[in-house]
């Protein structure tokens, strides 16, 4: 029964498949639920268009369903709104079957279109916003939608029936055979999972993607996973607008220090530093004890952060495994425009600073050119002094005081 496909909309049919036993996808998500590789299929009096394409091992299934509606001569337009291979999976064997019909992509999709593809004989045409797909009854503006999270991601909108193929936007890894967001369990945890993990870190895409989306009333919104929304879709566009405002909740710049300490002496320069950029009037500056510090909790601090300093002491040449835990959260996190350096107490040769230091810098933090704060196990009093005035000049720093950082 479930390998039939489903109308969505007049003429618009689900052919999609389902992988119920997935549970780790992209290597850093779980799902509970499995999930679904959304594929559409819209007909018109003059042809056929493919709205994705699905994981190759289920191409099977795909191709089922597709032939339950249509002969693939009468496929015209093959729409890939994300090359990433669980939808594009399908589509070189799908090129395969119809090879007259033409792959609507991005531009940025193209030189993907031919590694993914393995073929340099492809007929595609490149898409982009405002530019419009007339084909029988249908017609589909397409909008760039970069980085959700690819840069090659497209979204588009079918004008007569107010549907908006978002890609993975407002997606979820929810399998759920009954399809629609009405009808599935509550998703309301996957669909913020996903959020979170995918589109987080690339927030001001999000905001531009939602201006894109407001030009059109929308009635059905059809991801590329996870349940169709339709019941109120504009719930799910508020969601979006919400998760990725950028107003904080300080009226100053934030820092946070996170360290981590074998002999407190890490631990005692972080407080020098906290009493130097307190000094410093519009900072408000936190300290974290990194040997007790959950994941979510190290996202929530770091993503609020205009700035933020990790002390670390050197074990076997390098920072203990719980920093570089931190600097993986940064992931999930537009890092866009943060501040950052690394401080600490070290026994014999101190490499962890400057280990961590470059890894900022090849993140794209922005790293002051502040003296490097290295201390040989106990602090002296003269050297608090030197935490101190890190923590005043790095403030000053985050508070606007003009200097020259470099980049990588
Ligand atoms: Fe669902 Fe980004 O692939």
């Amino acid at each position: 029964m479930y390998h039939v496909p489903q109308t969505i909309a007049n003429d618009i049919h689900y052919i999609g498949v389902n992988d119920p036993d997935i549970r780790t996808f992209d290597i850093v998500m779980r799902t509970a639920n499995g999930s679904t590789y959304n594929a559409y299929l819209i007909k018109t009096s003059e042809g056929i268009i493919i709205v994705d394409t699905v994981k190759k091992e289920f191409q099977d299934i795909f191709f089922q369903r597709i032939e339950a509606l249509c002969s693939y001569s009468d496929i015209k337009y093959v729409i890939i709104h994300h090359i990433e291979p669980d939808h594009s999976g399908a589509l070189p064997e799908l090129i395969r079957k119809a090879p007259h019909a033409k792959v609507l992509i991005s531009p940025q999709a193209t030189t993907m279109l031919k590694a993914i593809t393995g073929s340099e004989e492809i007929e595609f045409e490149t898409i982009w916003t405002n530019k419009q797909l007339k084909l029988g009854e249908k017609t589909i503006t397409f909008l760039t939608t970069p980085y959700l999270h690819w840069p090659e991601t497209m979204s588009s909108y079918v004008h007569e029936d107010k549907l908006l193929f978002s890609g993975d936007v407002f997606g979820s890894h929810y399998y759920d055979r009954r399809l629609y967001d009405d009808l599935v369990g509550d998703f309301s945890y996957a669909f913020a999972y996903y959020y979170e993990h995918i589109m987080r870190p690339f927030k001001t895409y999000v905001n531009n993607a939602l201006k894109l989306y407001t030009r059109f009333d929308i009635a059905l919104i059809a991801p590329l996973h996870g349940p169709i929304l339709r019941d109120n879709p504009k719930q799910y566009i508020d969601l979006y607008t919400q998760w990725s405002q950028k107003n904080k909740h300080h009226d100053t710049k934030v820092l946070s220090i996170f360290y981590l300490t074998s002999y407190k002496n890490t631990q005692e320069m972080a407080h020098a530093i906290m009493e130097g950029s307190e000094s410093i009037d519009g900072v408000t500056t936190n300290i974290y004890d990194l040997a007790s510090i959950e994941e979510p909790n190290m996202i929530k601090i770091l993503e609020e952060s205009d700035g933020f300093l990790i002390g670390t002491p050197t074990i076997n040449a390098d920072a203990p495994k719980p920093v570089w835990d931190l600097l993986s959260c940064l992931m999930f996190l537009e890092k866009t425009g943060k501040t950052a350096s690394a401080f600490g107490s070290y026994g014999w040769s101190g490499e962890a600073v400057d280990n961590i230091i470059a890894r900022l810098k090849s993140l794209k933090l922005k790293v002051p050119p502040l003296p490097l704060l290295k201390i040989k196990l106990i602090p002296s009093r003269e050297e608090l002094s030197q935490c101190y005035s890190f923590g005043v000049e790095f403030a000053e720093i985050l508070n606007g005081k003009m200097i020259e950082i470099e980049m990588n």
